[in-house]
Order: structure tokens, then sequence, then C-alpha cells
């Protein structure tokens, strides 16, 4: 049983503990240069959770057992920050940068001006405010005065500190900005393993960051490998941060270097133009090899006093620029199209290239995006195309490089049919986007249907990724995403197909039945609604609360926009009276995506699949108390070893009470390993996998505060 009040020797040993463990981790993280082996550190870690987990009020939010993750939330909360988050100037050539070192130098009537001179990460900004210095919250730039509060995904950055090391007064407050990004080679890894799961790969490092830094579920952010650099400081006041004012920015960096902060080794203090000029160039030329990306190199301004000489225009300083580099192009040849069809329908022109290394990555297909594009292009088959790669890992075809067009180039004609299944294709509205009509019944739309309904954040539906849907489409077991919770009958078929056994369709039997138990906010994204993506269906869920409900307000949302049109006086009459109207009135929703949702319900054939997958059981709760059995729905969680407080299937049936779901069998796909006390082999293989480990304390938490997150 988990005691409660820690006798005071525990508690020094205990904070002791978790100060040698996180000095050990930013030795690793920080420093690169670890101090102790990794068996050490596990230990000594396994020890301080062993003591939280006794004395759950030793449990605090610095404690290095925090960055694991917290449990998931439904939303992001708004947070302002102390100091607006400025953005910066651009410029892209030497002339530009030299305007802008003449216009400070006459007005600071200054013959040679000193720049701090920085690498400017392509990643996500991040606000961090240390109270007394300890990490009280984090949050995303947002608008630049008012972001999302992300502080448990923040806590799981390795290199993060989470206290800071030195004398802070204890109302001192403390604002360290910096950028989140993703290592190049770990992004690969990421990859991998999300293509490997039957995820949706990142297009590049930034988006991997970002989209990392926003997860609803931190421990999801804690398996990512993220790293934070610090750049500057916001607010700031009290005991310990007097350095923070009036300081060169080099002394700035150094301090916070000091206070525990992964800093740029690329910076440099420079004199002149002339020294960021040479910067910039040496900086160009590593930047291929250098395992950050970076999309230029800001130069500030290093004394205190002519920043505040020169102070801001708008949202941007006049002491600092961005030199951005410019997007890498070659040339090649554009030897054909090919068209694919997306899970909307959305039949989109594919440059298939002459294969083409651009930024270090060979490049041999290219989105045309639609025939406009293609138009404005003026690219035919055959031709010499530009292709540029700008940070990004989607290259883009710029357009004809110069030159003569071979006589026999061919023009691009955008199927009447669709490629697929031979409906035919349409343009809906002005949409500038080709759609395929064929819905369900074209095999292509069918397929990434079904892939979406199944897959993690929509129904969960563990074991039926592209592979084996490709195969039952083949089949004719699957037809409509109804047809998933018909495969049971055809059970013998599937255990006589080649690579499957009883043991692999009873888990996929399982796992689809498992699935029926979902939420309204996975309901509607599964169903694959034009842009309702997971946050936009989780709004809807938590806003209207039933699926009636949302039927509802998608069906009136026409008559709405006609009844507003009729009184409005103007069209921003019309914006403000339509943005307090049903749907609309979501922050969240837009004209675009509102009109999708109401497009989606006002389908007959998508009421039928709906009533149909209503018919074959598959519910969620719409009562206080049944939402939170659904808490963890979703979540699937393997036991090893004793548990201190009670026996493993009582804790199963907790897990499995909250939503969750307990199986024997740990794979890469588990989210969490909990641990007991002499746990089996299960514990390396976790490690191996990355799978999260908790110990019971963790799981009840779990379980509690998913169910207030789900009951508030
Ligand atoms: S300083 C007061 N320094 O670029 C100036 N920003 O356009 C505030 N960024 O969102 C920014 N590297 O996230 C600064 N070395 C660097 C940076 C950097 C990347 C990002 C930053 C901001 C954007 C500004």
């Amino acid at each position: 049983m988990a005691r409660h009040q820690p006798p005071p020797d525990v508690v020094r040993y205990a904070t002791d503990l978790a100060r040698r463990i996180e000095s050990h981790n930013r030795a690793y993280y920080v420093d690169d240069d670890p101090e102790v082996s990794d068996a050490e550190f596990d230990r000594l870690f396994r020890e301080l959770e062993a003591l939280e987990s006794e004395y759950p009020a030793l449990k605090s939010p610095d404690s290095p057992t925090q960055r694991v993750g917290a449990p998931p939330s439904t939303a992001f909360a708004s947070l302002a920050h102390g100091e607006p988050m400025l953005s910066l100037s651009n410029c892209f050539d030497d002339d530009e940068l030299a305007r802008f070192d003449q216009s400070l130098r006459s007005e600071l009537n200054v013959e040679k001006l000193t720049y701090n001179a920085e690498p400017k990460f392509d990643g996500s900004a991040l606000n961090l405010r240390y109270v007394g210095g300890v990490l009280q919250s984090a949050a995303t730039r947002g608008d630049g005065m008012v972001g999302e509060q992300i502080t448990p995904n923040a806590r799981t950055i390795r290199n993060l500190p989470l206290r800071l090391e030195g004398a802070f007064g204890e109302e001192s407050v403390l604002e360290v900005r910096g950028e989140v990004v993703m290592p190049r080679s770990r992004f690969e890894r990421l990859n991998a393993r999300l293509i490997d799961a039957g995820s949706k790969p990142f297009a590049n490092p930034r988006n991997a960051a970002a989209g990392s830094l926003r997860q609803l579920d931190s421990s999801v952010t804690a398996k990512r490998p993220l790293m934070f650099y610090a750049y500057g400081i916001g607010e700031h006041g009290g005991r310990g941060t007097e350095i923070g004012v009036d300081a060169r920015l080099s002394v700035q960096l150094n301090w916070l270097a000091s206070l525990g902060f992964s800093v740029s080794s690329l910076v440099e203090v420079v004199y002149g133009l002339a020294g960021c000029i040479d910067y910039y160039q040496r900086i160009a030329e590593r930047r291929a090899e250098l395992d950050t990306e970076i999309d230029g190199c800001v130069f500030k301004l290093d004394d205190a006093e002519q920043r505040r000489e020169v102070g801001f225009v708008a949202r941007a300083p006049r002491w600092a620029i961005a030199h951005k580099f410019p997007a890498e192009e070659v040339v090649t040849i554009l030897n054909d199209v090919d068209f694919q069809v997306g899970r909307t329908g959305a039949v989109t022109p594919v440059a298939k290239l002459a294969p083409v290394s651009v930024g270090g990555v060979v490049v041999s297909s290219a989105s045309l995006h639609n025939a406009d594009e293609i138009a404005r292009k003026n690219v035919r088959i055959g031709d010499r195309v530009i292709v540029r790669r700008a940070g990004d890992v989607i290259p883009e075809i710029v357009g004809r490089a110069s030159g003569q067009r071979p006589t026999d180039a061919r023009t691009i004609v955008m199927p009447k049919f669709c490629p697929e299944c031979g409906s035919a294709v349409e343009h809906i509205g002005n949409d500038a986007v080709a759609r395929c009509t064929g819905g369900l019944v074209c095999p292509a739309q069918l397929r990434e249907s079904l892939k979406h309904f199944a897959s993690k954040p929509a129904m969960a539906i563990d074991g039926l990724g592209e592979r084996q849907i490709v195969a039952f489409i083949a089949d004719g077991l699957l037809k409509s995403p109804v047809d998933i919770y018909r495969l049971h009958e055809h059970r013998s078929e599937i255990v006589a197909r080649p690579g499957y056994g009883d043991r692999s369709v009873n888990n996929l039997l399982a796992s689809i039945e498992a699935s029926k138990r979902t939420t309204l906010a996975r309901f509607l994204y599964a169903l694959g609604i034009r842009e309702v993506g997971e946050v936009t269906a989780r709004a809807l869920a938590d806003h209207y609360k039933s699926l009636v409900a949302v039927r509802q307000a998608a069906q009136t949302y026409p008559e709405q926009l006609e009844a507003v049109s009729a009184v409005a006086k103007t069209s921003a009459d019309f914006e403000r009276q339509i943005s307090k109207a049903g749907l609309r009135s979501l922050p969240d929703i837009g004209p675009r995506v509102a009109q999708c949702i109401a497009d989606f319900f006002a389908e007959p054939r998508n009421q039928r699949v709906i009533d149909e997958l209503l018919e074959v059981g598959i519910t969620w709760p719409e009562s206080d108390q049944a939402t939170r059995l659904a808490a963890l729905s979703g979540t699937t969680f393997v036991i090893t070893g004793q548990c201190p407080s009670m026996t493993r299937d009582e804790l199963k049936a907790r897990i499995e009470a909250a939503g969750g779901r307990v199986t024997g069998n740990l794979s890469k796909k588990t989210d969490y390993l909990v641990v007991g006390s002499q746990p089996g082999s299960k514990r390396a293989k976790a490690d191996r996998l990355g799978v999260t480990e908790l110990n019971e304390a963790d799981v009840l938490a779990l379980i509690d505060g998913a169910e207030a997150a789900s009951s508030d």
C-alpha cells in the first residue's frame, strides 16, 4: 500500500537522489559527457521511482520521473507569455544584410557593430517559465502574446532543465525562449518506426518537432527524440535573474548554459558586416553535415544599451535580423505523371522525376497538386524542370528550366475518370481539386478510408494495418468500414490465409471487438470527414456531447448560412453573425471546415455508414458516468512482476473498467508496460521497443487523471 507522509530523512534522501539524477541527465543530454553508466543511471532512477510510489507526496512536478509524460489531456489551455514572443525580420542576400547593418550604424553613430551570430533553428518555438528556479509552465509561441500550455510535454524533453542550477529567490521569474528541434538522424528513425506501425510519417524534422510537442498525450512526446536549444530570455525578475538585464547577449547565452540549458555550439560573436557575411558563409557550408536543421543565421546586436536604443518595429526587434538560406534548386527531367487517389477522393497529379539529389535527399517524385498548379507552372511531360527543397523534405516543382522545350513534350491531362475505379472525376464548386466520385466503391478511397478508420487515433484496431486491409479488400471481405465488424464471420477464411494463425486472428478479432467501445471524438475522427482532424473532432465531441447533436448542427448549418445572408448588411456583418451560429461558434471551426462537416452529413451514403456502424454495436459513453469508463480507451497495457497493493488480475480489472486493454503480448504497439517487483524479461524488451514503463501507482494515477479529464 502507498503510505502517505514520508519521514524527513526520506524526503532529504529522495530530494538528493532527484538532484543527482538530474545532474547525470544533464551530463548526458546537455553536455554530451556522461558521468555514470546507463545501468547505474537506471538503478538510481528506479530507486527514486520506488520511493515515489511508496510515498506519492514525494512526486514533485520537477522530479526526473516526470519526464515520462503525464496522463492524456483533452485540449490545450491558453497561456499568456510574461513578455510577448517576437518574430524576426528576414533578409535573403548580403545587400539586404548590408542595409540592415548600415541603418543601425547610422542610427547608433557607431563605425563597426558587434553582433551575436546564431544559427536559425528550424523547429518549434517554446517559452519556458521558471519560478524560483523550477519549471512552472511551458507554452508554444501561439500568436506571440498567448500560446498553448504544453507543460507536461515540455517536461519530457531530456535536455531541458526542470530545475535551474544556481541560487534563485523563491519568487524569481525567468522566461527562457528557445527552439525545440528533432535531430535529423533521430527524425529518420522515428519516421521508419511510424511507417512500420502503419502511421503517417512526418514531412520534415520541423513538423515532427511541432507535432510531437503538441501531443495531447505527453507519454507520446516522451518517446520522441526532441531537443531544446535556448536562444533568449523573456520576462525576468527577482533574486538570481539580475544577469538577464543589461547584459551582452553573448553573456546571457553563457549564463543560460550555466543554468543547465543547451546552447548551440555554433553561436559566435562577430564584428561588423564582414563578420556577419563570413559567419553566414561558414555556416552555409556546414549546413548539410549538421544534425539539426537550420534555415539561416540570426544576427543580433550584442550590446544591451544599443538594443534598447534601436527598439522594435511592430512585432520584431530592429536589433536583429535573420539571413535565410535560399532553397536549394536543381534541374531534372519530368518523365511522367501519375494520378494518386486519396482518402477523400482527391486526385493528385504526382510528377515522376529522373532521380536527383536536392539538399542531401534523392528526389524522384513531387506533387503537382492540381490542374491549376500545372497550368501556372506550365510544365509538360519531357520538360526539364526546376525542383526545389526548402528546409522541407517534401520537394516541389518550381517551374520549367530555361532552354528549348523538347518537340515531343506532352501536355499533362487530368483524367476524366478515376484511374483506380473508373468513376467520374469532378470538381466540386470552384475547388481546384479534382475528386473521384466513386466514394467507397473506389478501391483507393476505400483502402485509405479503412486505414484511417482503423488507425490508432481513430478506432485503434491493432493488427489491421495497410497490408491486411489491402489483402481483405482484394478478397472482397472489406467493402466498407462496417465490414470490419463482420470479419469474425469469415474467421476460417482468414485463418487459412498464409501468414495467419489461430492466435493472430484471435488477437485481430479481439482488437476489433474492443474497438467497439470508443469515444465520440474518436468516432467522429474515424469517419474521415474532410478537414476534421483529431483536434476538431474532439472540439465537436466536447461541445455537442452526442452524435445526434453533431448531426443536427451539421444539418442546420446550410439553413443558418441562408438566414444570416438574408439579414447581413455587409460581408463583415455576415462574418460576425455567422461566427456566432451553430458549428461556426466553435473556435476551431471556420467556414471551410463547417462546410465540409455539413456536406459530409448531408450525404445519404455517409448517413447509412454511420447507422450501420451503430447497429454493429459501436458505442461510446454519453453520460458522465459512462465517459469515465472510456477514459483509457485505445490504450494497451502489459503487466509484468508483482504489484504492491493488488493482484495482477485486480489491476487488470481496474484498467479495463477505465476502458483500457490488458494483453500478455508486448509489442511496439503496447502503450505501457506496468512493472511490479521481480519483473520478467518483458522489461528489457520494453526498453528495446521504447515502450513507456509505469508502476502500479502511476497506473492508478493515470486512471484517475484520465477519468477526471474526461468527466470535465
Ligand atoms: S530570436 C526577439 N533566435 O525564428 C527575437 N529566434 O522568426 C526573437 N528562431 O519563432 C527570436 N532560431 O522560434 C531567435 N537563434 C534564434 C532562432 C530563432 C530560430 C525562430 C524562433 C521564432 C522565429 C522568428
